[in-house]
């Protein structure tokens, strides 16, 4: 056996950032780009798709199954199969640490006539599915996922699924577009009831590949039916972008613009949340379509931060950006109080524990709450943090070291590349100082 890589990153203390720049495109965009192409009929064209590892598990479960999904210089072209036209893998279908692939996957494959198997990485084989497979299974599907709830799953195709009214016990965007996605295959309407907002980019796309979703308050209502193919364009991701709006409002003299980014209302709580904490955030340049996916240029500069209360109404719809949010905590005057998060336990890493760590070691004062974290504002010492093989937590620390007394080593970091390849060369773009150790295990 090869042996496998592993990147520790060396971030130093900086000042005065700036420069403009665009991150790589949307995750949750592109991958329903290449899911939606590939059960439709005829030829979906993407462009600005996020090329990274977790984008590539999704294109490759995929093409395991027959679709052809061809890489272009600067864009992507998915040869849609149609709801029916995808043929059964030999082999377990391997998801890597992409809990969207396979939760969203899950949805498709409990549709299909042929059987399967789903199976992850160690961080995905231990991630909850049984939000999946229960409502899943209500609708006529036969899946099943281990006793403790984890993959690998299951599911023996040939079951017609019937339209079901479902809540959801859980804000998850995942979980919403699973049920949406087994909704095409069901012999009527798939009503979702949601305990509070997630993100939309299900109900915005899916129109344009021609199915009927409606959203009402709290409530998505999917008619079923076939999809035929289309055009997308991926944004910036503002999850990526978070870590250089929190870099900026850290950083004394900072000053940068991030270009094209999207800006979709239920995914820029981030800025509302830094802008709480008294960060100087303008959003300019409102393009693109405004009723698929807004898009905006961020411009950040720097100005001291006050500690607050997230509202937990925006917890779901930034719950990506948390991890670099509790790094603006650690810089703000007083204590932030994080609660209603419970999720963050359940994503890449307990991502509660590991922030509460990472901070404790730079000698930031946290507690830690079943549902969230309480962080106090202060002096950043340097150290060595483990990212928990956690892209988010690996970058959040990255940022950590802007204004720390010391460097921060951050241990683990080659899950990155899940959702954000380049991050170093970029960061360093703007005057960031992130050396890489390369080392085998
Ligand atoms: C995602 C939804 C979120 C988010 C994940 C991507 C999506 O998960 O954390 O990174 O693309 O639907 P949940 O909806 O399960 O919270």
């Amino acid at each position: 056996m090869l042996p496998s890589k592993r990147i520790d990153y060396i971030s130093m203390p900086v000042t005065g950032l700036s420069g403009r720049t665009q991150v790589p495109g949307d995750k949750s965009i592109s991958h329903r780009a290449i899911i939606f192409g590939a059960i439709a009929e005829g030829v979906t064209h993407i462009t600005g798709f996020l090329d990274s590892a977790d984008t590539i598990a999704t294109a490759n479960v995929f093409r395991e199954m027959g679709v052809r999904i061809d890489r272009n210089v600067d864009s992507m072209t998915v040869h849609g199969v149609g709801l029916r036209g995808l043929k059964p893998s030999s082999a377990p279908l391997y998801f890597g640490n992409s809990g969207t692939s396979v939760r969203l996957l899950s949805g498709v494959l409990a549709g299909q006539r042929f059987n399967s198997e789903l199976i992850g990485d160690e961080s995905l084989m231990q991630r909850p599915m049984r939000r999946v497979v229960l409502p899943l299974k209500e609708m006529g599907a036969n899946i099943d996922c281990t006793d403790m709830g984890t993959l690998p799953m299951r599911i023996t195709g040939g079951n017609q699924l019937h339209g079901i009214t479902y809540k959801t016990p859980v804000a998850s965007a995942q979980l919403k577009s699973c049920l949406l996605l087994a909704g095409l295959y069901a012999n009527s309407a798939t009503t979702i009831i949601e305990p509070a907002v997630t993100r939309d980019h299900t109900e915005r796309m899916l129109p344009g590949f021609g199915c009927k979703v409606s959203t009402i308050d709290h409530t998505v209502v999917l008619q079923p039916g076939a999809l035929s193919g289309t055009r997308v364009n991926v944004p910036g991701d503002i999850s990526s972008a978070t870590f250089f709006m929190v870099a900026a409002s850290i950083c004394p003299g900072a000053d940068i613009v991030l270009e094209n980014i999207g800006i979709n209302p239920t995914r820029h709580a981030v800025i509302e949340i830094l802008q709480r904490m008294g960060a100087d955030i303008r959003v300019e340049n409102l393009t693109g379509n405004q009723n698929v996916e807004p898009v905006a240029n961020i411009q950040v500069k720097y100005r001291p931060l006050s500690a607050i209360i997230i509202p937990s109404h925006l917890v779901p719809i930034a719950i990506d950006e948390i991890p670099a949010l509790l790094i603006a905590a650690a810089y703000a005057q007083g204590t932030t109080i994080l609660r209603d998060a419970a999720e963050l336990r359940v994503k890449e890493s307990d991502r509660i524990d590991a922030m509460a760590e990472g901070l404790t070691r730079l000698g930031v004062s946290v507690v830690t709450r079943p549902d969230g974290m309480e962080v106090t504002g202060g002096s950043i010492q340097g150290g060595t943090v483990n990212s928990f093989g956690d892209h988010r937590i690996a970058m959040a620390f990255a940022v950590s070291a802007i204004g720390a007394h010391a460097p921060v080593k951050v241990q683990d970091c080659i899950n990155v590349n899940t959702s954000f390849p380049g991050f170093v060369e970029l960061a360093n773009s703007l005057g960031m100082n992130i050396a890489t150790e390369q080392s085998d295990v």
